[in-house]
């Protein structure tokens, strides 16, 4: 059972290996933007609060998200093993895993941090497409019809174009990234062990990187 954070900032490959990875060792993907936006979607009270955050590439409030997380370690994922996309992205976030880690009796077995240059970053994420129906992402130079294309996972015709994929809230998400979000590889890496790698190539590429660390 191996439980795993995946760390790095927006379309550095997070949710597509997050999804390789969930299904080769078994475990729970976490993802909290995924979690977020179908709360959006679902209309809950969770989901408006939430909305305008996400659509300006902001940070939704510690306090919920720590609670998010709470469910779900508590639950199911603590017999599968986990691997959490998104979460923590600030030094309060990660300091509440830690606590909330050791009062259920889990750790973490290894932080992997994920990089790649800024400018493909941008690119990826002005082109990304992800499918409404099974949340897999691909990329508009991977498909013929734009949002009209078959999902290339499950085959639906339900691609879309997030929300916070526009240039300008890139271009936001990445300077919260480096504001909020990089302090916490040192943090984490303090108390769990820390992996580095390059999330340049093909995902194929990247995947045989993480199988390489994980084992
Ligand atoms: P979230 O959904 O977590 O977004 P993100 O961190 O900005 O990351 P992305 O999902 O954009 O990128 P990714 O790394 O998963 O890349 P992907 O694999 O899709 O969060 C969204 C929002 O929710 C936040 O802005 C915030 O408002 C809120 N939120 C979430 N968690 C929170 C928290 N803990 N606290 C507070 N607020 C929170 O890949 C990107 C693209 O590149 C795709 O098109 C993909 O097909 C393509 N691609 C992937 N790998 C490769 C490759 N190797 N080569 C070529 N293309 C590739
Ligand atoms: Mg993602």
């Amino acid at each position: 059972m191996l439980n795993v954070v995946l760390i790095g900032p927006p379309g550095v490959g997070k949710g597509t290996q997050a999804g390789i990875l969930a299904k080769r060792f078994e475990m729970e993907h976490i993802s909290t933007g995924d979690m977020l936006r179908a709360a959006v979607r679902s209309g809950s009270e969770l989901g408006k609060r939430v909305e305008a955050v996400l659509a300006a590439g902001e940070l939704v409030s510690d306090d919920l998200m720590v609670a998010l997380i709470r469910e779900r370690l508590e639950g199911d994922a603590a017999d599968t093993g986990w691997l959490l996309d998104g979460f923590p992205r600030t030094v309060a976030q990660a300091e509440a895993l830690k606590e909330l880690l050791d009062e259920l009796e889990q750790t973490i077995h290894a932080v992997v941090e994920m990089t790649v240059p800024d400018e493909v970053l941008v690119g990826r994420l002005t082109g990304r497409l992800t499918c409404r129906a099974c949340g897999a992402t691909t990329h508009r130079t991977r498909v013929e019809e734009g949002e009209q294309s078959p999902c290339p996972d499950c085959g639906q015709r339900e691609l879309y174009q997030r929300e916070d994929d526009t240039e300008t809230t890139v271009r936001a998400r990445l300077e919260v990234y480096r504001q909020s979000t990089d302090p916490v590889v040192e943090v984490l890496g303090r108390h769990y062990p820390l992996r580095k790698v390059s999330g340049d190539g093909t995902p194929q590429e990247v995947a045989e990187r993480l199988n390489g660390v994980l084992g």
